[in-house]
């Protein structure tokens, strides 16, 4: 059966289809607010890989419409990124860019700085690469979009604010919860009702934002930088210590011990997924690979 027949037995695309979304996704969106209350006192909110924008209509209508005075409308922000255009949305700024890009970063923080240095209280990720249907590789390359989702949230984030982004399910999950433990107090893989079961995807669901102390935010894509030599431009011993964790999953550095308790320990097979996906990457700068595997090979026999 071809995927069109497939898509128009779907409940939620057919649904999306009367109510005017741009895509069935909008209702995992929705059904993630449902679990945790996500737009909850969110006046400004930012769209990571938005087009063609069904995530951004669902801020549209819960941020923007839901607004009764003009006043409290011109209060809302919502910024859209996309490497693709998308048709306009009531309420909704565009900015076409990649999110992986430093550049992106500083066109979404000047777009909230405009107004006076403002942060926003929620930031959305639905990106997806294109899929090579090598799990471990497809897998690893969505961590990669949500290392550079992530990192543009530790810039436009208030503290306390919320976090929410696609992943795919799979062994290294555990490690990318941790990884976003670094950064908020809470942490949760949710699969809404709306996303297919046959589906490898779900989403984390992260509350409570604080930047840790002495950390200064960064644009980190780890299949182009030196994530080392990232870190020491800033001059920041905690950057130094956290970004190779932050990136890919390296513990030498050491992290907070507080929150690494709530994390639990890592297991060898962690480890080893970890390197297993870093050798798949093709695009790892070879001048760091050597380094990785040293470690790695430390990490995973217990050196
Ligand atoms: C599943 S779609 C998003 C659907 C959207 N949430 C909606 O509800 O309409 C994934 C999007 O990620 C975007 N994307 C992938 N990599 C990106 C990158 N590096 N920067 C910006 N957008 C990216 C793609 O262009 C695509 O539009």
């Amino acid at each position: 059966m071809g995927k069109t027949s497939k898509d128009k037995r779907d409940i939620y695309y057919r649904q999306a289809k009367e109510e005017g979304w741009r895509a069935r996704s909008a209702f995992k969106l929705m059904h993630i607010d449902e679990e945790f209350k996500i737009f909850e006192d969110v006046q400004r909110a930012v769209d990571l890989c938005a087009a063609p924008g069904s995530w951004s209509q669902v801020l549209s209508r819960k941020l923007f419409e839901s607004r009764l005075t003009d006043d409290e409308k011109l209060a809302v922000k919502i910024l859209a990124v996309d490497l693709q255009a998308m048709a306009p949305i009531r309420g909704v700024t565009q900015l076409q860019g990649d999110i992986t890009k430093e550049s992106t970063a500083e066109a979404i923080i000047k777009h909230f700085d405009e107004d006076g240095n403002q942060k926003v209280q929620l930031v959305v990720c639905d990106g997806a690469p294109d899929v090579t249907g090598v799990h471990e590789m497809d897998e690893y390359m969505q961590n990669q979009l949500i290392v550079s989702a992530l990192s543009i949230a530790t810039f436009v984030l208030e503290p306390g604010g919320k976090f929410v982004a696609k992943i795919f399910k799979g062994r290294a999950n555990t490690l990318l919860e941790s990884q976003m433990l670094t950064f908020f107090q809470h942490c949760e893989i949710f699969k809404p009702k709306s996303s297919r079961p046959s589906s490898i995807e779900a989403f984390v669901v992260c509350t409570g934002f604080s930047l840790p102390a002495g950390y200064i935010p960064q644009i980190i894509n780890p299949a182009r930088d030196d994530i080392r030599e990232l870190a020491g431009k800033t001059g920041s011993e905690i950057n130094r210590k956290l970004l190779p964790f932050i990136a890919c999953g390296d513990l030498n550095g050491g992290c907070d011990e507080s929150k690494m308790t709530k994390m639990g320990n890592f297991s060898a097979e962690a480890y080893s997924i970890a390197y297993d996906t870093m050798k798949a990457d093709l695009e790892f700068p070879d001048e760091f690979m050597e380094e990785m595997e040293n470690m790695f090979n430390g990490l995973i026999n217990g050196n």
